[in-house]
């Protein structure tokens, strides 16, 4: 019998797999305190990972443990030259989440474009159409995306933009041409001249040295006055101070974040108290059936993992 931890609670639904399986027994394990997961982990043949670390201070630990399945795509929070040295594999939900990470995207573009914040205030406050006609606010239609990063939830994302009859260019250095004209886009190689001419920037690609400060005061200026940045995939890769302070010079329309450099986002952040920036506290795959979605493929990753019929776009190859 394989013993599984469940680190942090997910849906009841993937739970259920373990749950009705002779094979494997599980516990979850809500405290991810380091100190805890010392005590913990070291009888698991697998774990289920959301948010808490694993470093190899901890993983030095668990000498029984084969397999990470995280819960979710993201791994910036495992300790990827441990578990290759040490054989460990890590498991991802490929195909639970894109769904939900380009709806949000296209709740943030709406949201901005149609100044739904701003509106549902004055209505409020008693100003029914006192302030309406001085607000500004934006059509999606003709209107030229630029999606950055055109793997799973790029490629969701343009489907929808498409149907909103928008004209939609994308920047993947990794992509080829063909794949991307193949969906309905345009490849563009200069990320700079991409810049200069979308009325919304869509981030959909890894936090790394190449991505980091990526989108900095430098690079928001290139963009139009009333463009739209959003950024659901890291934090870090917008640098937050200098898209508060282009946001207070007008230089783009607005912004969407979903993920912030550090999470939960700091009190003293500038950008709390920017009305042109529409924040969420990276909860793009937080829907009802994302969440059941997710919880099930961790579960199945690990079960499938250990029957040797795991599907290779779940292996995170190291
Ligand atoms: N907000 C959320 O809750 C949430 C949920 C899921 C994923 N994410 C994040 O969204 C991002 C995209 O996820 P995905 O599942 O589509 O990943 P993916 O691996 O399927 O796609 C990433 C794409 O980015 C491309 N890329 C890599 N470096 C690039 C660069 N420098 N410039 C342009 N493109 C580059 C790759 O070629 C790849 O096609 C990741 O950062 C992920 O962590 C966030």
């Amino acid at each position: 019998m394989y013993k599984i931890a469940i680190i942090e609670e997910i849906h009841k639904d993937g739970l259920r797999l373990l749950k009705d399986n002779p094979d494997y027994s599980y516990e979850l394990i809500n405290d991810a305190s380091p100190e805890n997961l010392i005590k913990k982990l070291p009888t698991f043949d697998g774990c289920t990972l959301r948010v808490s670390k694993l470093n190899s201070n901890i993983l030095k630990h668990c000498k029984k443990l084969k397999v990470i399945s995280r819960h979710g795509v993201g791994y910036d929070n495992v300790d990827l030259d441990y578990i290759k040295q040490n054989n460990i594999n890590l498991l991802i939900t490929a195909k639970a989440n894109a769904v939900a990470v380009a709806e949000h995207v296209m709740a943030l573009v709406l949201s901005i474009s149609k100044a739904i914040k701003i509106y549902d205030k004055e209505v409020r406050v008693g100003n029914f159409k006192k302030n309406a006609k001085s607000i500004s606010t934006l059509e999606l239609f003709n209107k030229e995306i630029l999606i950055a990063g055109f793997g799973r939830i790029g490629k969701s994302l343009i489907k929808r933009c498409l149907n909103f009859d928008m004209k939609v260019k994308v920047f993947d250095p990794y992509q080829n041409k063909e794949i991307i004209e193949q969906h309905g886009g345009v490849k563009i190689n200069n990320f700079n001249e991409g810049l200069k001419s979308c009325d919304i920037l869509s981030l959909h690609m890894p936090l790394n040295e190449k991505t980091k400060d990526l989108m900095n005061y430098k690079t928001i200026s290139l963009m139009k006055k009333n463009s739209i940045l959003i950024n659901t995939a890291r934090g870090g890769i917008v640098n937050e101070f200098d898209l508060d302070k282009a946001l207070k010079e007008n230089i783009i329309f607005g912004a969407g974040l979903d993920v912030f450099q550090n999470e939960p986002i700091l009190n003293d952040s500038p950008l709390l108290k920017n009305d042109k920036v529409v924040l969420s506290p990276h909860s793009a795959t937080f829907t009802n059936e994302c969440t059941s979605r997710m919880s099930v493929e961790t579960v199945k990753n690990v079960i499938d993992f250990f029957e040797k019929k795991i599907d290779r776009e779940m292996i995170v190859k190291l």
